[in-house]
């Protein structure tokens, strides 16, 4: 039998996969698979993932038009779907890239996603950055684009105003934001007609964005977690000498030690037992990464003991967003609690 028979190797049933209730009533499965090769994966190689994580039980995929790899992971899941898997079971998501946020560009950016994907609809349509600050693949964290905006909220709504658009077509079943301050995401939800669903933002067990996910979470949007192991895989472009890893802290040691576990497994199950949605990337450990969310939960001092490690450490500072000269990082995410004026 093939690895995608839905029939042969359903190593977790996806029905003990904690779900998340959106505010429109949909459910989407607490842990996603990450679909970004970090410049090292193939194409192939994720859609062969896709495919892979189908059969063990996954539902949920996060995919991206900067990806490179939509039309791969699409034939993954045309595959998927012909296999006898419904498509209301899955739960896929795609972004809007950054190039796109003109508003004669949103609509045919989805489209084209969908088309990749072989898709009628999207269960997710995000805004990838709040920038519409385009640069190209693979590039160095230096690299300016000439026409780098800030973030002026008149210009996002009126990207937003077309992914409303998106619903309303039906092409879409949710939209959500990406990459979002507090200031940002406060003028978004007093102004859409059609609120986030989601805010899709870096969490692991040294990032944990406090403020911003119980922001998130008071007003009713899904926090999905990117970086829920510490992204050991991402680009080069994306270290710096201060970064931390998350497995390899001490107290997530322990914990492992003492559930016989691996490290990546703790973040894991710290996510979906937080209230995160983790979307953790694999070509070779998708099957451990579903599996550890369905037993042996930690318990409320271990979740404690992790809250209490958190040590403030962005990895994915988005350095190439930035767009005036001599500024840093810090400026894309508004560290004083106000929108960084232009
Ligand atoms: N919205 C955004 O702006 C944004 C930004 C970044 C990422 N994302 C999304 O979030 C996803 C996850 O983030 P990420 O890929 O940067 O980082 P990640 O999921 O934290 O880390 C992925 C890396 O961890 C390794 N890994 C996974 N499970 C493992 C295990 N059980 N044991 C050992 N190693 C393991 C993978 O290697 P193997 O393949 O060898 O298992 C891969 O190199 C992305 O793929 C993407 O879909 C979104």
């Amino acid at each position: 039998m093939s690895k995608s028979d839905p029939h042969h190797a359903v190593a977790i049933h996806p029905a003990t996969v904690p779900q998340r209730t959106l505010y429109t009533g949909a459910t989407m499965p607490a842990v996603g698979l990450g679909t970004f090769g970090s410049d090292h994966v193939t194409a192939a190689q994720v859609a062969e993932a896709v495919l892979g994580a189908a059969a063990v039980g996954y539902r949920h995929f996060d995919c991206a038009s900067v990806y490179g790899n939509e039309p791969e992971v699409g034939a993954s899941l045309q595959a998927i779907l012909r296999n006898g898997i419904k498509r209301q079971e899955l739960w896929i998501t795609s972004k809007l890239w950054n190039d796109k946020h003109a508003e004669g560009d949103v609509i045919a950016s989805c489209r084209k996603s969908l088309d990749d994907l072989r898709l009628d609809y999207l269960d997710l349509y995000l805004v990838h950055w709040p920038f519409p600050n385009f640069h190209p693949p693979h590039c160095d964290v230096t690299s300016r684009s000439p026409d780098a905006r800030p973030y002026i909220h008149e210009n996002y709504m009126k990207t937003w105003r077309k992914m409303e658009e998106l619903v309303d077509m039906g092409l879409v079943r949710h939209i959500g934001t990406s990459n979002m301050t507090i200031p940002k995401l406060k003028l978004v939800l007093r102004d859409a007609r059609i609120k986030p669903a989601v805010n899709e933002m870096e969490l692991h067990p040294h990032f944990q964005q406090p403020q911003l996910f119980k922001f998130v979470v008071d007003n009713g949007l899904q926090p999905i977690g990117y970086c829920p192991i510490g992204s050991p895989g991402r680009p080069e472009r994306d270290r710096t000498p201060e970064d931390t890893a998350p497995t390899d802290d001490p107290v997530i040691l322990k914990i492992a030690e003492d559930h016989q576990i691996t490290p990546v497994a703790v973040c894991i199950k710290w996510a979906v037992q937080r209230g995160q949605t983790p979307i953790p990337f694999s070509i070779h450990h998708y099957r451990e990464n579903l599996e550890c969310v369905t037993t042996d939960p930690l318990t409320d001092a271990e979740m404690r003991a992790i809250a209490a490690i958190d040590r403030n450490c962005r990895l994915i500072k988005g350095q190439v967003f930035l767009w005036k000269d001599g500024q840093t990082w810090e400026a894309l995410w508004d560290m004083n609690g106000e929108i960084t004026p232009p």
